[in-house]
């Protein structure tokens, strides 16, 4: 058990933790630290909607919009040639790409060790954010294949948020989706179950606040 003082300590010592690994990200990899930055904001508003939909509490909501810029740290571990190649990737380097998943909680691993975090549900949030956010709700995501209630909120949450902010974006082999679009989608995703259903109601009642945060999120990566 931890005491408040405690996890209010973890928590700080984690919030350094997240603005160091997207600042270090971002001088490797622009637009995957400018995609961190966004999936920040996009997660405040669905950790907000379900919130008032009483699936989550408050300090759940807070821990997963504080950890989901983290999802990605794996991918420091890519090699150049996968990360940032601009063409589609072949089968062998897609495997390794989705290795940025397990090498995150490995990643994780040593942030809990060396800063010697004890708040259980910090620690447990830190690892699922990390290694489940590519995990589906029909048990066809990786790296694990966890299906329905295996896969944790906070993993549906940062999953949502990730092909929100992944169709919203202009991309070599494709323009940027306009919101409805992007919303179309994403209900399509919740039929074939593939992401959360309450995740995605949320951004569908947001949409006014989802456009606000694209816009400021793309202003400031300018
Ligand atoms: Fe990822």
């Amino acid at each position: 058990m931890t005491d408040g003082a405690t996890s209010s300590a973890d928590v700080a010592a984690i919030a350094e933790a997240v603005q160091l690994s997207c600042r270090f990200t971002t001088v490797r990899d622009e637009q995957t630290g400018v995609h961190l930055e966004r999936i920040g904001h996009f997660t405040r508003v669905i950790v907000d909607g379900l919130v008032d939909d009483e699936v989550i509490d408050l300090r759940t909501a807070d821990l997963i919009h504080l950890l989901a810029p983290l999802h990605d740290i794996g991918k420091v571990g890519i090699p150049d040639a996968i990360l940032l190649k601009p063409g589609p990737l072949g089968e062998a380097e897609w495997e390794v790409m989705k290795g940025h998943t397990v090498v995150g909680r490995r990643m994780v691993d040593q942030i809990v060790a060396t800063i010697r975090l004890d708040d259980p549900e910090l620690v447990t949030t830190m690892n699922n954010v990390v290694e489940l956010h590519h995990e589906t709700m029909d048990g066809r995501g990786y790296p694990h294949g966890l299906a329905e209630d295996e896969v944790p909120i906070e993993a549906r949450v940062v999953a949502v948020a990730d092909v929100f902010d992944a169709l919203t974006t202009e991309r070599a082999y494709k323009p940027a989706w306009t919101i409805p679009e992007t919303m179309a989608e994403l209900e399509r995703l919740v039929e074939n179950n593939r992401l959360d259903g309450r995740c995605v109601a949320v951004m569908q009642r947001s949409v006014d606040r989802l456009a606000e945060v694209g816009r400021s999120a793309t202003d400031t990566a300018g």
